[in-house]
């Protein structure tokens, strides 16, 4: 694992749409796998940047989103697909045909999640995986528990996630209490990871991670300990613990 540690959330959203922009250079036809939420939106910005100014063009990528609020329809401004298009595909050049976002709206959710993990599998697999971290160690919408899922999969939200992302709606009651998710297998096959946090509020979740090397099913990130490939840029809120913890240990 290599931890990029960067003084602020701009840098770290620099350093990581540098790495996502040289990966689409030197494989035009790339599939990248994304996450909403705050922390990308940085990440998006500077890739909306580069495309305009020439560097990058976006016209043979693929795209896998981690995740979609069960219920919201594409059109509405909670839903990431609304998202995806807002804060990324609207400004570049990429061909909407192959963008993929689980359809939170689908009757058959069952269906759905079958057919989300097998276009998934047919693609080839994501490439590289772009994931941020929940204050409660989530990755996707894989929460903390007894069990977590391997596949995409209809998944109940905490109450923690659902408090945090009630920052986006008018009200508590409006946040969706499910999702679709891929799952912690489907995430670990993407054959590259980022993982990106930025804010005091990810630095317990981030110092479990990094300071412990051990999975758990109520660390869901923990499990990246599992993967060969992986990329952790964080600014130094969130990787403040470590921080402490190195020094209390130096000292
Ligand atoms: C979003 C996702 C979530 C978020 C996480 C952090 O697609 O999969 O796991 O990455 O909840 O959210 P923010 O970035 O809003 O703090």
């Amino acid at each position: 694992m290599k931890v990029i540690v960067k003084e602020n959330y701009d840098e770290m959203s620099k350093v990581c749409a540098q790495m996502i922009g040289s990966k689409v250079k030197e494989k035009p036809n790339i599939i990248l796998g994304l996450a909403t939420g705050s922390t990308p939106i940085g990440t998006y910005k500077e890739l909306v940047k580069m495309y305009k100014e020439g560097q990058i063009d976006f016209s043979k990528i693929t795209t896998f989103n981690l995740d979609e609020y069960v219920g919201l329809d594409k059109d509405n401004p909670n839903s990431y697909y609304y998202f995806m298009m807002e804060n990324l595909f609207k400004w570049i050049n990429i061909d909407l045909k192959n963008v993929n976002i689980p359809d939170g709206k689908a009757l058959d959710l069952s269906k759905e999640v079958e057919e989300y993990e097998n276009r998934l599998e047919k693609s080839g697999g994501v490439d590289v995986q772009i994931l941020g971290i929940g204050g409660n160690g989530h990755i996707a919408f894989n929460e903390p528990g007894e069990y977590l899922n391997t596949k995409t999969s209809v998944v109940d939200l905490t109450e923690d996630t659902i408090i945090a992302n009630s920052r986006f709606f008018n009200s508590l009651d409006e946040v969706p209490k499910k999702a679709i998710s891929m799952g912690i297998g489907s995430i670990l096959k993407s054959k590259e990871i980022i993982l990106l946090a930025s804010g005091k509020s990810k630095s317990k979740a981030l110092f479990e991670f990094l300071t412990k090397d051990r999975i758990t099913t109520y660390l869901p990130v923990s499990f990246l300990h599992l993967h060969s490939n992986l990329t952790v840029i964080c600014d130094k809120d969130a990787y403040s613990l470590v921080e402490e913890s190195c020094l209390c240990k130096k000292n």
